[in-house]
């Protein structure tokens, strides 16, 4: 089934935020990302090229002269509530917020007491980063409601600790990145080394993003992701060994994996190359994508998609199946999974006009063939994270 893009209803949240708190909020939000190609390079010092869409993550926050915190979660209806001082790790929703609050005091910031109502209309478990999404606008609004003068760069570091250490995930800085930097019509191609970045306009000529969401629950991706980060530091270790200066995977030839590492761990092996070979990969879709050549970079992303599921082994059958089934398709230029893995959704390169029958076709013989409801959403690139302040919400206060 087809998901057009509606815009996200600010009033309903703020009227949610009142009947639980009550009083005037101010609304933050910060959107989900997709990842054009270059996956699982950016904790290896590599490349990255996501752009923020047009989904978010959106909260409703004012500040209390307490030290209370009170949380409300529009989708899952659930509230909670502590102190500054009582801030834990509690494997759920509030994770992503009081983990932000948990960096915030570790660095010394004093918060206060707040108010806050969360809700989006972001997927959650597609693979979209709907977490990063969350830390993103919860630091962003506490940032600015404290005034506590943190940079946007500051703000992305910040919300990756608190998923390393509320969620558990060892996660890169791609999402993060994206969700804060994130402008219309463009993708970002970051270093996540020197984390130089450029905004490199997103010219479709008549192509459009596709997202197809397998709806297979990426249940694994935290330990597997965690698993995937310690081989690479393992290959990279072997390496250092032997040549002076390797820091990273960045930092390392293709024969020099051959000498150091084939020898001692065939899987080591194959996850490193992996990496090289993908930043390779993105650094010719970049070329490809400015010269206007889709073709080229479809092709990419069809390698992309074959390292990640043979390679690197973060694919699933469902997945699978889903590249699989658009690389016979003439409309689609190029299809691979899309961030973490082992679930989550597809990211498709597709010509406009054949988008809605390539979505009828796909979601009737997905279910035929897996047994999922498959979904689908056309996105676009869009801004990153923001405070809100438009005169529908102003209206909506007199
Ligand atoms: C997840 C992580 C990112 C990145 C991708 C894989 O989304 O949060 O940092 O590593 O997986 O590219």
């Amino acid at each position: 089934m087809m998901k057009q893009s509606a815009s996200y209803n600010i009033s309903s949240l703020i009227e949610k935020y009142r009947q639980v708190f009550k009083g005037n909020p101010r609304i933050f939000s910060s959107p989900g990302r997709i990842n054009i190609i270059g996956e699982h390079t950016d904790y290896n010092n590599g490349f990255v090229l996501p752009a923020a869409i047009d989904k978010a993550a959106y909260v409703a926050i004012d500040k209390k002269d307490d030290d209370q915190i009170r949380l409300y979660s529009v989708a899952f209806d659930d509230h909670y509530a502590c102190t500054t001082d009582t801030v834990q790790r509690r494997h759920s929703w509030t994770d992503y917020v009081l983990g932000v609050v948990d960096q915030l005091k570790k660095s010394g910031y004093p918060v206060q007491g707040f108010d806050l109502a969360l809700d989006g209309d972001i997927i959650i478990g597609a693979g979209l980063s709907s977490s990063a999404a969350v830390e993103c606008s919860v630091l962003y609004a506490l940032n600015t409601i404290f005034q506590f003068g943190l940079s946007p760069m500051e703000i992305v570091k910040m919300a990756q600790k608190a998923e390393h250490e509320f969620a558990g995930v060892k996660c890169g800085i791609m999402d993060q990145f994206a969700s804060v930097f994130g402008k219309e019509g463009h993708v970002l191609k970051l270093d996540c080394r020197s984390l130089e970045y450029e905004y490199i306009p997103l010219q479709l000529q008549g192509y459009q993003i596709v997202l197809l969401n397998s709806n297979v629950e990426h249940s694994l991706a935290g330990t597997e992701y965690n698993t995937r980060r310690q081989q690479c530091e393992q290959g990279v270790a072997w390496v250092a060994e032997a040549e002076e200066g390797v820091q990273s995977m960045r930092d390392i030839t293709l024969r020099q994996l051959e000498d150091y590492v084939k020898p001692k761990d065939a899987l080591v092996y194959r996850r490193c190359r992996y990496v090289i070979e993908e930043n390779e990969r993105l650094l010719q879709a970049c070329r490809d994508l400015q010269k206007g050549h889709l073709e080229g970079l479809g092709k990419m992303m069809y390698g992309s998609h074959e390292g990640l599921s043979k390679e690197y082994e973060v694919s699933c059958k469902e997945l699978d199946w889903l590249v699989d089934f658009v690389k016979k398709e003439p409309s689609v230029l190029g299809a691979r999974m899309m961030g973490g893995g082992f679930g989550g959704c597809t990211i498709n390169l597709v010509k406009e006009e054949a988008v809605a029958s390539l979505i009828e076709a796909v979601s009737y013989l997905y279910q035929q063939n897996n047994h999922l409801k498959l979904d689908a959403y056309v996105v676009q690139p869009a801004d990153g994270t923001r405070e809100i302040r438009n005169q529908a919400i102003r209206n909506d206060y007199e």
